[in-house]
């Protein structure tokens, strides 16, 4: 949720960890804050805002010394202010902190280090990393000692990083990711590869509760008794850091954009790799598939057209309600997991408990070197390079697309997604090219308080995820209902004010929802029709093209992000970092 990153160089360090944590803003945007230690001293400048407005004020870039730290935040302890912004201290400026997670034992520990006459400057649990680090330093004047030694006092979930005045930097991780970014003349030590990227496409992933130690010279790795450890480097693509935005005003637009080719991509598999996954699916007795937000949307499509195409039953839970949900998993059974950043903590946690349990996981991500990616029996990559906007477009997409190439394979090419996919890109781009009359829907639309969107079988994920774009980009009520529902309850909210869109497409659902709609038009409401087909009830037609059946989720969700993201600008809204959310939702 936060993104953390220090550095190490011959350079002036103040503008590379500037434009590395804009790289990494999408991780959460809600203060900013960098130390530099210059002389043996370090000094810090840390404000509410985002990176480039934080930088305009403080002058961040100006900051003198060749070794430093920076933090942007996503408040989960203490409000969004000034003196909670990281980097942290402890009583003095001995020793600065960034740190990602949430330490669950804060309240026990702080309480502890008052007693020995620490005093707290913040409201974050983050604080109490930055006292004991000081307390442990104080007695042997040895950072990695100090390191250990703290890391065995935290409860909970951390990647932080330390900045010593002795011009060192060391830190650890558990359950958040830390990265070593090895350059030539020093090192990064980041929560993301995109901290370091532009500089090296080298990568040392740290396990869990590993300790590091940087100075200019020297890496040092330890296990959590202090024992020296060895980590693979790995090599990352460098593609991941392209993260302009092109001829777009915003990554969201740019990212929508991308779909006809990202769908492309994503249904491109390594033949061993898709047959070592289909193979893993056939063999188990259940299957599970897990995901949040927009994931687990793709989950609840995956789990339809698995059981039409290769008569295969599935379940698709939630992760954060996956805990719940376990007792008919075993050995025999196995989790699909999917999830972009593949650092979202709930479906690590689903994962984990699923592990426990003997089941086999496999994951569908788009950083292969996620810690989702890292801990599956095998895992494909939709590979439809960053997607920066919070609110998920491609990915979804790219999800969908590689999750109808899984299932072809499944029911010997029953789904022809080899051909479906081109009839896709031709009608992607028709919805595309239309973008300017749904800005016009938007602009009817923008002043709605409540936009339901109803759908029925394979169109109730689309009318989910729909209505969870709206929210979380134009901050309007929007509820995605199983259209059969309506009678069941929420007819009841339906009056002249309300927007229901119903997605339509002419297939075995469309008279059913016709029928719908009048009872809707009957109480006053505005409808807009998504369909290939006009019909007298809509008050707002959006025109999709006909593509067949099983591919409309693909298709029908464009005009829903695009409707999102001009509803956003409507109101005034940054659409590639709505208010309170991050991209990457690391805690649970
Ligand atoms: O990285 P993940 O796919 O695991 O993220 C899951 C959700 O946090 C994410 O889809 C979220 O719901 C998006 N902001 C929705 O647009």
């Amino acid at each position: 949720m936060c993104s953390i990153i220090g550095c190490i160089g011959r350079l002036n360090v103040a503008p590379v960890l500037v434009e590395s944590l804009k790289r990494m803003e999408y991780r959460g945007y809600d203060s900013v804050g960098i130390a530099t230690i210059d002389n043996g001293r370090i000094s810090t400048r840390k404000g509410v805002g985002r990176v480039a407005d934080v930088d305009k004020s403080l002058n961040l870039i100006m900051m003198p010394g060749q070794i430093g730290i920076g933090h942007t935040r996503w408040a989960t302890h203490g409000g969004v202010t000034d003196k909670n912004a990281h980097p942290h201290y402890g009583c003095r400026a001995e020793i600065a902190v960034v740190h990602n997670g949430i330490v669950e034992n804060y309240k026990e520990l702080k309480e502890e280090l008052v007693h020995l006459g620490h005093e707290f400057k913040s409201d974050t649990d983050s604080e109490v990393i930055a006292h004991l680090l000081e307390q442990y330093y104080a007695e042997q004047k040895d950072g990695t000692q100090a390191i250990i030694k703290t890391c065995k006092r935290l409860k909970g979930t951390y990647a932080f990083v330390a900045a010593f005045e002795d011009g060192t930097l060391g830190g650890s991780r558990y359950d958040e990711p830390l990265i070593i970014g090895p350059v030539e003349d020093g090192y990064f030590i980041s929560s993301d590869i995109l901290g370091f990227l532009p500089y090296t496409d080298k990568a040392i992933f740290l396990d869990n509760k590993d300790i590091v130690v940087v100075d200019r010279h020297r890496l040092k790795l330890y296990d959590s008794d202090g024992n020296p450890v060895n980590r693979p480097v790995t090599q990352v693509a460098w593609e991941l850091a392209a993260i302009d935005k092109g001829k777009f005003t915003h990554h969201t637009l740019k990212e929508i954009h991308e779909q006809p080719h990202t769908i492309m991509i994503a249904a491109t598999q390594n033949r061993e790799k898709i047959n070592d996954f289909c193979r893993i699916l056939l063999d188990s007795k259940t299957i599970y598939f897990t995901g949040s937000g927009t994931s687990y949307h793709s989950a609840l499509v995956a789990k339809h057209i698995l059981a039409r195409f290769a008569k295969i039953r599935a379940e698709s839970i939630m992760s954060s309600e996956f805990q719940y949900a376990l007792d008919s998993l075993d050995s025999s059974s196995v989790l699909v997991a999917i999830s972009q950043s593949g650092e979202t903590a709930d479906v690590l946690q689903s994962v984990k408990t699923a592990k426990q349990m003997g089941a086999k996981i496999l994951s569908i991500v788009n950083i292969p070197t996620s810690s989702l990616a890292r801990i599956s029996d095998s895992f494909l990559s939709i590979d439809c390079g960053p997607e920066v906007g919070v609110a998920a477009t491609k990915s979804f997409t790219g999800q969908l697309s590689l999750l109808y190439s899984v299932v072809d394979r499944l029911c010997n090419g029953r789904v022809d997604y080899e051909a479906g996919k081109l009839e896709l890109v031709d009608a992607i781009n028709d919805v595309l090219a239309s973008e300017t009359e749904i800005e016009k829907v938007a602009d009817r639309i923008r002043d709605a308080k409540d936009i339901y969107i109803m759908g029925r079988s394979i169109h109730y994920p689309i009318a989910l995820e729909g209505a969870l774009k709206i929210k979380e980009l134009a901050y309007i009520h929007a509820e995605g209902i199983a259209a059969g529902e309506l009678k069941h309850g929420p007819l009841a909210l339906i009056d002249k004010n309300s927007i229901v869109v119903i997605i339509n497409p002419r297939d075995g659902t469309f008279d059913d929802n016709i029928a719908s709609a009048h009872e809707i038009k009957a109480r006053g409401a505005t409808i807009i029709g998504v369909s290939d087909e006009p019909n007298d009830v809509y008050d707002i037609f959006v025109r999709i093209p006909s593509v067949r059946d099983a591919l409309y989720p693909l298709l029908e969700v464009v005009p829903f992000q695009i409707l999102a993201y001009y509803l956003a600008l409507r109101k005034s809204v940054d659409p590639d970092y709505p208010r309170n959310l991050a991209k990457s939702v690391t805690v649970k």
